[in-house]
């Protein structure tokens, strides 16, 4: 399957710098960035070039392991301070997707036995490099769990991208669709637009297109009209965070759709990896909520379409309550009920065979 897929790799590691595809060039333009400096790691991040939780959380692995080859002492005290300085830096880039403050930790607490700093600095880029291969399996697997769901035929709605180029591979919502593929299963997928920086349609519409998965593009605004007229069989997203309890944070309409899929009756599921849990958090209502740029609402692709001062309100995701919630469909499983239960044990579990 590897070798016949189609969509490039919105990440790779290369020594001396991190490869990312600019996904603000998208769909135009399949652009390539060397980032060197901490400073363009947090840049690519913080204006969208990458985006998506897992691929969120690998780059800055990615940043903070190059980081810290540059850091010059040979003691290792003082070189865990400084990558510690790092991580807190790099964590400042985007609030919501809990996957960067996860990847940092992961990767400071690899260093953390180190005998000496060569070791540490090794350890580091080993460890972000294992986060991004786990997290291709951990997408399949997704990908693998979530088909039972589906049937040839079936029409499924989506929003923002949750596909291969927001994580290491194949992503989380748009997986199945990729397994569906080498296996003859027909699945039809309707993508929101995603207003207002149209992840839907400049990169899932692209992507889906790349990997020869059927689509159609609606707008945000289509989508009580297109379950209603299209004979819709389920909505599945991606995740950012997800609270103890399972509410969940997304991208800005996905709560919209939850409340459009329970007035069809249409299941709705939130594909998301454990890396996406907060175990350290007990509702929705303490997920940070980040909230971006005036102009990206009053400006499309840098064209003006509103009054330059009209007070704007950004925010950048929403939180859908667990109630309106069929399944959290994880690598481990799929959870469909007694979500705070399910989610407890599965950290229990995941902590024993430390996977955590
Ligand atoms: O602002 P973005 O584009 O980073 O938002 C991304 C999303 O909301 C995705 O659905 C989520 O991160 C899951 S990606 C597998």
């Amino acid at each position: 399957m590897s070798e016949q897929f189609a969509v490039p790799r919105s990440v790779e590691w290369e020594d001396t710098s991190v490869k990312i595809l600019n996904q603000q060039k998208l769909p135009e333009k399949t652009e390539y960035l060397h980032l060197t400096t901490k400073e363009d790691i947090y840049d690519a991040i913080k204006t969208l070039k990458v985006r998506g939780a897992p691929a969120i959380g690998i780059t800055a692995a990615f940043g903070l392991a190059l980081s810290a080859q540059s850091i010059e002492t040979e003691d290792v005290s003082e070189f865990l301070r400084e990558v510690r300085n790092i991580k807190d830096e790099l964590n400042e880039a985007r609030p919501t997707a809990v996957n960067l403050s996860w990847a940092l930790k992961r990767l400071v607490k690899s260093a953390e036995g180190a005998k000496s700093v060569n070791e540490a600095k090794t350890d580091l880029v080993h460890e972000a490099i294992q986060i991004q291969i786990e997290d291709e399996e951990t997408c399949r697997q997704i990908g693998q769990n979530a088909l039972q769901l589906f049937k040839s035929g079936d029409n499924i709605m989506t929003i923002c991208n949750a596909g291969s180029i927001a994580t290491s591979r194949y992503g989380t919502a748009l997986s199945p669709f990729y397994l569906a593929k080498t296996k003859d299963l027909e699945l039809h997928i309707y993508a929101c637009e995603t207003r207002p920086v149209l992840q839907g349609a400049r990169l899932t519409a692209w992507e889906l297109m790349q990997g020869g998965i059927d689509v159609t593009l609606i707008t945000d605004s289509m989508a009580a009209h297109t379950m209603k007229e299209k004979n819709i069989s389920a909505v599945i997203v991606g995740a950012d965070r997800i609270a103890k309890n399972g509410d969940t944070a997304n991208k800005i309409g996905t709560y919209g759709l939850a409340i459009l899929a329970k007035a069809f009756q249409i299941p709705f599921f939130v594909a998301a990896p454990l890396s996406t849990f907060d175990p350290s958090i007990s509702t929705g209502d303490d997920i940070p909520i980040e909230e971006r740029d005036p102009d990206e609402v009053r400006q499309i692709a840098g064209t003006q379409i509103a009054p330059k001062e009209v007070p704007v309100f950004n925010p950048a995701f929403d939180v859908t309550p667990h109630h309106l919630i069929s399944g959290i469909i994880t690598e481990k499983g799929i959870i469909t009920d007694r979500f705070e239960e399910e989610i407890d044990a599965l950290f229990s579990s995941a902590k024993t065979a430390k996977v955590l």
